[in-house]
């Protein structure tokens, strides 16, 4: 399947720039994160250059590459594509009812090819490593991520090197091992994992698309934003709610807002982007709560959402940026919570979420009993896994 007829994307983007010291590179760069310091890489784009519409972006459906002029991606034939994103906002009138809100929506991410937002990402940064001819890419991931890359590494005959903590989920530990990558299992946790990876990238070479090393996966992820705004004839809802780990896809959907912003095709009323977390690993709540510009790493992290296990996130300035400029705030709920949250969204409105994505409707749950939603409000809360990725656990809950 092809994510369109055309030859080349027409993407406007022209350059990398690091976020922390500003250091520029050509689209080609292959090896991140920034060699001078470190820091995290964006994409940069020509906005005046864009050469469609808002009407002509809501005529093409079918993927994410319906946004194809905002992706980093110039030689269409390079996009690595399963049909990614174009997911449902579907609408839980019973939910909205429950928390006293106007409308609640459910971004429905589990829908994609490995049921989580993460094909997003990697089809964004496998299609970039195949514009470039890369060979072997590689990453830790808490599950999700590895799962999402080896298909899409599969997809485009690449070797796939992915690092995972043997606590990871069996599901996800299975589709790799599925998809023909190598699976390298460590005890611990995630930065375990993470060590184990960046030793051996170096030693072979390998192409990172690691959270905020590639500069591409939060691309792909902005086109969550995309097809939220579009939905909201291109305004925002008033609310977001997202379970935030690394904050690939919080950071992408704030990106989204800004470029169409810059764009003149919305106004300037942001959603207000709300983190949700647990209390057995909150860095991000934390500093929300303390007004720092940067969190704290988080000491002995334990959570059952093992997607939102990530202690020491090292994009929480932008993320709390968003969550500040925003008019945003944060929310930790307990396992128990998240568990409950996932039964309730199950049989209420019949929609499937993972334990890590529950999160999410449990925070939300929360932010509705501390009065932050009005009455005539939307408020959308993102699935971003569905509830096959952890239906063992669901079950050993329900008992
Ligand atoms: C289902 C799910 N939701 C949310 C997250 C957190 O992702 P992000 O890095 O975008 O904060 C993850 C990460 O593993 C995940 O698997
Ligand atoms: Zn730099």
């Amino acid at each position: 399947m092809h994510a369109f007829d055309g030859t080349q994307t027409d993407s406007v983007f022209t350059h990398i720039a690091c976020r922390s010291c500003g250091a520029t590179y050509e689209p080609d760069l292959t090896t991140f994160p920034c060699r001078e310091c470190g820091g995290i890489l964006d994409p940069q784009y020509d906005y005046d250059a864009v050469d469609v519409t808002p009407e002509q972006w809501e005529q093409r459906s079918g993927s994410m590459w319906a946004y194809r002029e905002l992706l980093p991606v110039r030689d269409a034939s390079a996009i690595v594509s399963m049909g990614e994103g174009d997911t449902p906002l579907v609408d839980a009138p019973q939910l909205a009812e429950a928390f006293g809100c106007g409308q609640l929506w459910l971004k429905d991410e589990g829908q994609n090819p490995t049921n989580t937002f993460k094909d997003r990402g990697q089809s964004a940064a496998i299609s970039c490593a195949n514009e470039q001819g890369i060979t072997d890419v590689a990453l830790p991931s808490a599950g999700n991520a590895g799962q999402s890359a080896s298909a899409y590494a599969a997809r485009a005959g690449m070797d796939c090197h992915v690092f995972l903590n043997h606590q990871a989920g069996g599901v996800k530990k299975d589709l790799v091992r599925a998809h023909g990558a190598h699976l390298h299992l460590y005890d611990g946790k995630i930065g375990d994992a993470g060590v184990a990876f960046t030793d051996a990238r170096h030693e072979h070479g390998w192409y990172s698309v690691k959270t905020f090393e590639t500069p591409f996966r939060h691309e792909g992820k902005k086109t969550m934003g995309f097809e939220v705004f579009e939905a909201f004839d291109w305004c925002a809802p008033e609310h977001i709610v997202y379970p935030t780990g690394g904050g690939v896809g919080l950071i992408g959907i704030w990106k989204a807002y800004q470029e169409l912003v810059e764009l003149g095709w919305m106004n300037d009323d942001p959603p207000r982007l709300h983190v949700a977390q647990t209390t057995g690993s909150a860095p991000v709540v934390e500093a929300i709560e303390s007004g720092r510009t940067r969190h704290q790493p988080w000491e002995n992290p334990e959570t059952v959402a093992r997607g939102v296990e990530i202690p020491d996130p090292g994009a929480s300035p932008w993320m709390l940026d968003a969550v500040f400029d925003s008019g945003g705030t944060g929310v930790a709920v307990t396992d128990e919570q998240a568990f409950e949250a996932s039964l309730l969204a199950a049989r209420e409105s019949g929609i499937e979420m993972c334990v890590t994505a529950a999160v999410a409707l449990a925070g939300t749950k929360e932010l509705a009993a501390q009065g932050v939603f009005g009455p005539d409000e939307d408020v959308v809360v993102i699935n971003t896994g569905a509830g096959c990725k952890t239906a063992g656990k669901i079950g050993e809950f329900v008992g």
